[in-house]
């Protein structure tokens, strides 16, 4: 099974895909968190990227080809993957489809999460995000058990350095100029759902689950 999550910042995908991966086990993808991965070590691709992430800029196409490349030839992406936050512009998602046409690999579904300005707003700015295993946390919708504390693995609880006001509005104008064409892109496939991600966490997720079902990749 082979998904995409496409959408805004603040949209819920990574959430959704946290979600989707307790219940089928496949590896989520979020080129995101690669990209937080490697500058937090100083390696040479964080040292490439940093200066996009903190900005809000997309981090070039270059490297996230390499990146995703990389990644799905991995042994535990053999029956699937989820894409979170990948492609995020027409000329990797155009890329991506010539390496899967190598790979003889299809893309399965793409799940697009519609959301409102405010929303993005309210919510990134709640975030928090554990140091030690990925969870999401959100200081109004889904606190923590204890104050800065995963309540999952007890790891650290932060705020990404994207999730400053200034900057999550400069990602949300790189949005809809360079990713949300690929909303057309991939309705002309016809493998695109929308889903309205202002709706609570599990109403989205049964919409999700019964595409899946709906389209056989789930039994
Ligand atoms: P990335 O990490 O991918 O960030 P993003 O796409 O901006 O998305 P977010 O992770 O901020 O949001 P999300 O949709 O996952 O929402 P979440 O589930 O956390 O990218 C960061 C940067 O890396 C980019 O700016 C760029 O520089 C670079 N980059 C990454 N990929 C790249 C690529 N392919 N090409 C080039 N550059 C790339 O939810 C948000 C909050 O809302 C949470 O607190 C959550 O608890 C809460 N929430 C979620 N759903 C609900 C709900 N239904 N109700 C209430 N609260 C909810």
């Amino acid at each position: 099974m082979i998904i995409i999550l496409l959408g805004p910042p603040g949209a819920g995908k990574g959430t959704i895909a946290n979600e989707i991966n307790r219940r089928v086990s496949i590896p989520i993808i979020a080129t995101g968190d690669i990209l937080r991965n490697a500058i937090e070590k100083n390696i040479d691709l964080g040292k490439k990227a940093k200066s996009f992430v903190v900005s809000g800029k997309l981090v070039p196409d270059e490297y996230i080809i390499k990146i995703v490349e990389d990644r799905i030839a991995e042994y535990d992406c053999e029956n699937g993957f989820i894409f979170d936050g990948f492609p995020r512009t027409i000329n990797q998602a155009r890329e991506l489809d010539m390496v899967f046409k190598k790979l003889n690999k299809n893309i399965d579904q793409v799940f697009y999460f519609d959301i409102s300005y405010s929303t993005i707003i309210n919510r990134l700015s709640a975030r928090r995000v554990c140091t030690k295993c990925g969870a999401i946390y959100n200081l109004k919708y889904d606190p923590p058990e204890k104050a800065d504390h995963c309540s999952k693995c007890g790891g650290k609880l932060i705020q990404r350095v994207d999730d400053q006001e200034d900057t999550i509005k400069k990602r949300v104008d790189v949005y809809n100029e360079e990713t949300s064409p690929l909303v057309s892109y991939y309705e002309k496939k016809n493998i695109l759902t929308r889903i309205n991600a202002d709706q609570d966490l599990k109403d989205r997720f049964e919409i999700i689950w019964h595409r899946l079902i709906e389209i056989g990749v789930i039994k």
